[in-house]
């Protein structure tokens, strides 16, 4: 069962308050709260096995390093990989599309290639491409969307050409909260003999994820947006892929042997891990995850399903509302402006009533451009919100709007 007051208890932050108002924290697409659970699993390393891995013999080393390699189990099972080889441990999304890009274009791309992209990225799934982009004379071609927020997949066939070497397209946008058919676009490129990686930054938190029913080549997300703690995440690459890509970064951890001629790496996935990973980190994704799927993920998916139904129908009811995103599949991201309000004056006079959104354009300025808009005051909701924190957010914006 689904025990929304047991839930809330397991976030301590949540009791909060802020300018004597009640938290009501909407601004999960940045970052999500973390249960108790993650906090002390972090707390509990720290105080009784904390030691580097894979380096010593000693007694504590080789618990830490039992406790990371368990993390690396944990999110392999989370996302149904085959084998732990193909899960890399990063800092997060950003990172694991920045090694992708770095290493697939200086390894399998040539001058005039092309990378496929889609609209609605976060620039972290469209700068990284261009920087390579720059270095190799290669090109960016991007899969327009219609005005609901929706990929048009007639397009994105016909962007296919001799040339195209890997698509790369958001799961979830993190400003629509579309939900793309990576599934479909996936089997697509691959009649095309193009590999893709998918940007799960805003999908891991709220739907069960099967990289291998999905078909996935590559796959990115972050630890701290599905209740983990920051500075870790994966980059999931299948092994036939990821063997091809040289290191990313040098340093200990990635090395085989190394003379001053010549170095050999290590085998996957310690090739791309260059340096003492963060594995009291992993040590707090991994509960973390073992907590949401405790829950449940098609039961997260479920509630969050009607926290957003009944948020759209909501909102729709203010006067001046206009929504961004009405896709057929949507996640739990509504963005919006209303009438004239400058988006910043919206969050911040929200934020006075104890109400946190995120504002402005998301860290997807295209997206912006192709709306005709330069921001969006975005609520994004997470397992533990309420119908009732709904009714606060409404009931703030109606008093904003009243005083403009
Ligand atoms: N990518 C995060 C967001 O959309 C930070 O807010």
């Amino acid at each position: 069962m689904y025990d929304i007051n047991q839930i809330r208890a397991d976030f301590p932050i949540l009791e909060r308050t802020v300018y004597g108002k009640p938290l009501v924290y909407l601004d999960n697409g940045a970052t999500t709260q973390k249960p108790r659970c993650v906090v002390e699993a972090i707390t509990n390393e720290y105080y009784n096995t904390n030691a580097n891995v894979h380096r010593g013999v000693h007694f504590l080393s080789q618990q830490a390093t039992e406790l990371h390699e368990a993390s690396r189990e944990t999110v392999r099972k989370f996302i149904n990989a085959r084998s732990t080889a193909e899960i890399v441990f990063t800092r997060g999304t950003t990172e694991s599309i920045n090694l992708l890009a770095t290493t697939f274009c200086q390894s399998l791309m040539e001058e005039d290639d092309e990378v496929i992209i889609s609209v609605m990225e976060h620039h972290s799934n469209i700068v990284p491409w261009q920087l390579q982009a720059r270095l190799w004379g290669i090109t960016l071609r991007v899969i327009p969307m219609n005005d609901r927020g929706e990929l048009l997949l007639d397009e994105y066939e016909k962007l296919f050409s001799p040339r195209t070497k890997l698509v790369c397209v958001t799961h979830v946008s993190n400003v629509l909260g579309t939900v793309n058919p990576v599934k479909q676009m996936i089997a697509t490129a691959h009649a095309h003999g193009v590999p893709v990686l998918v940007d799960g930054a805003q999908s891991i938190p709220h739907m069960r994820v099967d990289v291998r029913e999905l078909d996935a080549d590559f796959y990115v997300f972050s630890g701290h947006k599905v209740y983990g703690p920051t500075g870790v995440g994966v980059l999931y690459g299948k092994e036939n892929w990821l063997d091809r890509l040289p290191p990313y970064q040098g340093g200990g951890e990635m090395i085989q042997h190394v003379s001053f001629e010549k170095t050999t790496f290590n085998e996957l996935p310690f090739k791309f891990e260059a340096g003492t990973p963060d594995y009291i980190g992993t040590t707090g994704l991994a509960r973390a995850l073992d907590y949401v799927s405790a829950l449940g993920m098609d039961n997260i998916a479920a509630y969050e399903h009607e926290l957003t139904t009944y948020a759209t129908r909501r909102l729709k009811e203010i006067p001046g509302m206009r929504l961004f995103g009405e896709s057929e599949q949507k996640g739990s991201v509504i963005s919006f402006l209303v009438g004239q309000i400058h988006p910043f004056d919206l969050g911040t006079l929200l934020d006075r009533l104890g109400i946190a959104v995120r504002t402005g354009h998301h860290c997807a300025q295209p997206l912006m451009t192709r709306l005709g808009i330069e921001g969006t005051v975005r609520a994004s909701f997470g397992l533990y919100n309420t119908k009732e924190e709904i009714d606060v957010l409404v009931a703030g914006i109606e008093r904003v709007r009243k005083m403009f």
